[in-house]
């Protein structure tokens, strides 16, 4: 216990805290020591509706086991609530360390019966959420010289799911978000990481089978912990995790093929050597897809 990572003096924001995975990040940074705004507003699964007793409650529950936390029933999606979560931090600890994108919705439908507003719906909790409170806690880190992202991904994003185009799309901007942030914000000593969880919540309730019974939350936030300790030199990566397992997902590109007359003919003749994924590649960012480029115009000069 006694060599347990801590996050005494450290201060967190954690979004849609008041049930599910968000809960169980909020009780286990305060347990280790972190001063938590805990955010909800206390909305259905599909978002409709709020109680401010949401976020309250595990705010009774932090202090109950003697750690510090304030609540905050703000919604992500208004950008005036999301900043005030950046400047309660700082009124009420004095610091932000930390911000845990994981407020979250869902309005499933197959994409040909979807409509706009659903679309809407889902694109501005998840993914102009995350833009609204990170970026005033993003702009207080980068001064300070330090700070931990997360992002709350999702398997549906990554890969892909039936019903769920709204949310993978979202889900999947997260992590050109986080990447994003990676680039710039590593110099100042700021990272941002993804989690892509599955986990017995009431999100998911009735969609997990015989997986229910084996992922707790509690098996995400060691985790999502890690990521917001000062100690994890990771930034930008995707971490896929549920019921202990945790594996690291990537955005690999294949060696393909490099032909400077290319035509639509010769794509049709290659293409399995072009999805071949022997001998991938993992690029880093921008500039390594260009040095790929220039690496095949070397190879294959022009006639
Ligand atoms: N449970 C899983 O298996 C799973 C899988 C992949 C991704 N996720 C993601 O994990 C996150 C947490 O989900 P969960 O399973 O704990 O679900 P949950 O429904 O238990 O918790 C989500 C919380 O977000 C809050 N919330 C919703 N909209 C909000 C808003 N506009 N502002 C503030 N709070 C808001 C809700 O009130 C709720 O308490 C979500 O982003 C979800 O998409 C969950």
């Amino acid at each position: 216990m006694s060599d347990e990572l801590r996050f005494d003096e450290r201060a967190a924001i954690i979004t849609g805290a008041g049930n599910g995975l968000g809960k169980a990040h909020a009780l286990e940074l305060a347990r280790r020591g972190a001063m938590v705004v805990v955010n909800d507003l206390g909305g259905a699964v599909d978002g409709s509706g709020n109680d401010t007793s949401a976020a309250q409650a595990v705010v009774d529950e932090i202090k109950a086991a003697g750690g510090i936390a304030v609540a905050n029933t703000g919604s992500v999606t208004d950008p005036a609530a999301a900043k005030r979560m950046t400047e309660q931090a700082i009124d009420e600890f004095g610091r932000l360390d930390i911000v845990v994108n994981n407020a979250g919705i869902l309005r499933d439908k197959a994409f040909h019966n979807s409509d706009l507003e659903n679309w809407q719906a889902v694109i501005d909790v998840h993914l102009t959420g995350a833009y609204n409170v990170t970026l005033p806690a993003y702009q207080h880190m980068r001064e300070q010289g330090s700070g931990r992202i997360v992002m709350t991904s999702s398997p549906a994003g990554l890969y892909g799911n039936f019903g769920q185009t709204n949310y993978s799309s979202a889900k999947m901007g997260l992590v050109g978000f986080a990447r994003a942030i990676k680039q710039e914000g590593g110099r100042k000593g700021v990272s941002a990481n993804v989690i892509a969880p599955t986990a017995d919540t009431r999100m998911t309730e009735g969609l997990l089978g015989t997986l229910a019974d084996d992922t707790p939350p509690e098996l995400i936030t060691a985790v999502v912990g890690y990521l917001c300790h000062d100690s994890c030199e990771l930034n930008g990566e995707v971490l896929a995790c549920a019921g202990g397992r945790v594996a690291r997902v990537f955005v690999g590109a294949t060696p393909g093929i490099f032909d400077r007359n290319l035509t639509i003919d010769m794509v049709a003749e290659n293409i399995e050597e072009i999805c071949a994924e022997e001998g991938y590649t993992v690029p880093d960012n921008v500039g390594d897809e260009m040095g790929l480029i220039l690496e095949g115009l070397k190879a294959n000069p022009k006639d």
